[in-house]
């Protein structure tokens, strides 16, 4: 989205409030105006100075600021969007029994526009059933409540409580901006695999054959699938050094061998497997033991040998009956046209020959697709289905994608 919006900046008393700087910080970079409405508590936490330098606007936690201005109204009602992060429980519980004992309840009580609560508190806080209701409530009243990171929290525990990076949050204001249903919790129960970004082939021990894919795509999918509900499990590749979705349990991998071993690995018994790396199609035949010296000839030609087609062996393994027959295989093409056909006929082509449900297809070439943060493209399916990926970010990408998705395991 391009225009710019009036976001309202929530931030309740949590240690993770510090990080609602580099989210405001985001918002405003992308031109957005932002108010920060931070509770009585956050203040104790990071300064209204600072939240009024990074906004670049007046900060008040009391409605009886301005009162002429009619701020506690007034801000909600223009609002575009409301992110609230961090979310703490009391902040939740407030919210969700109605109150407007500060600015910020008061503001989540008049917005109208798209709600985002961003959690972060102690592993026991957030498994208590008072908040586990708390978060249903709100869910079921359309705001989208994120699913916390899992990790080191304040003191020396670790568990599902921590703030989902800024970047992360971002991430999802931004799709809300763009789309304002794009996270319905439309895929709890559900197990998915998703594979992203590049690999790398050994050469020898300091070089490699590698591609230029970012891992933007296949990140955004399975860190919106595990806010839609499921539980995901990410194969990464190579990224351009991408945060750690919140809720995701990830493996990393660098070469196409690893890549294989670790799909299948975690595609024994899931509902849809979504291969979205950038898979290299052929490695070096040998790796040099030792470095490759440059001597002083033409260097050798390195020979090549072709790597399994992991998309093509995931459907090989469903009809042989090695794969639960219902998994959903989905795959991605990035394609040109040429003078045997256009973008969408080899795009049909592709999909025939590898057999999977849904093939996701990107036109690449003049900076499309790769290391970018938006795409266009088109959705094929196996049985004909043929739907335009508007242009838009990898996040709106991905939430078209698992609409298509969504729809095949409902059936
Ligand atoms: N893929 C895979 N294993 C490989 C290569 C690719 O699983 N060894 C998957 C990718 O993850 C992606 C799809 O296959 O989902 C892309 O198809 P691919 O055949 O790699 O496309 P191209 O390399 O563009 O194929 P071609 O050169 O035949 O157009």
């Amino acid at each position: 989205m391009t225009r710019s919006a009036r976001i309202v900046v929530g931030v309740s008393g949590g240690i993770a409030a510090y990080k609602s700087c580099a989210l405001i910080r985001s918002f405003t970079e992308s031109g957005h105006q932002v108010r920060v409405i931070p509770t009585p508590s956050a203040l104790e936490f990071v300064g209204r100075a600072t939240f009024e330098a990074l906004s670049g606007n007046p900060v008040h936690t009391g409605v009886f600021n301005d009162v002429p201005e009619v701020p506690h109204v007034r801000l909600g009602q223009e609002a575009d969007l409301v992110v609230v992060a961090p979310a703490t429980a009391d902040l939740m519980a407030r919210a969700t029994s109605g109150r407007a004992d500060d600015l910020l309840t008061a503001t989540l009580l008049t917005a109208r526009c798209p709600i985002l609560f961003a959690p972060a508190m102690h592993t026991e806080m957030w498994e208590h059933p008072a908040t586990v209701a708390n978060v249903k409530t709100l869910r079921d009243r359309g705001v989208t409540v994120l699913e916390p990171s899992a990790g080191r929290l304040t003191g020396k525990d670790t568990g599902p409580g921590r703030l989902p990076e800024p970047e992360e949050i971002f991430a999802f204001g931004s799709l809300l901006l763009e789309r304002s249903d794009a996270v319905p919790r439309d895929l709890e129960g559900k197990r998915i695999v998703v594979s992203a970004g590049g690999t790398r082939e050994a050469v020898d021990p300091v070089r490699f054959l590698g591609n230029r894919s970012s891992g933007k795509q296949g990140y955004a999918i399975a860190r919106l699938a595990a806010q839609r509900g499921a539980r995901v499990t990410l194969i990464s590749g190579i990224t351009s050094g991408l945060p750690i979705p919140a809720a995701v349990d990830v493996e990393h991998v660098q070469s196409a061998a690893q890549m294989k071993q670790a799909v299948f690995k975690h595609s024994i018994d899931v509902d849809a497997v979504i291969m979205a790396a950038a898979v290299a199609d052929f490695r070096p035949a040998e790796v040099a033991v030792a470095k490759i010296k440059k001597g002083a000839d033409e260097p050798e030609s390195i020979p090549l040998v072709r790597n399994d087609d992991i998309l093509k062996g995931l459907v090989q393994a469903r009809t042989s009956g090695e794969l639960p027959g219902e998994t959903v295989i989905v795959g991605f093409a990035a394609e040109t046209g040429d003078e045997n056909g256009s973008v969408l006929d080899h795009a049909r082509d592709k999909l025939s020959r590898k057999g999977c449900d849904l093939l996701v297809v990107n036109a690449v070439g003049d900076g499309k697709a790769f290391e970018v943060d938006h795409n266009d493209g088109w959705i094929l399916s196996n049985s004909g289905g043929e739907s335009a990926l508007e242009h838009g970010s990898k996040a709106l990408m991905a939430s078209r994608i698992l609409d298509e998705l969504g729809q095949l395991l409902r059936r």
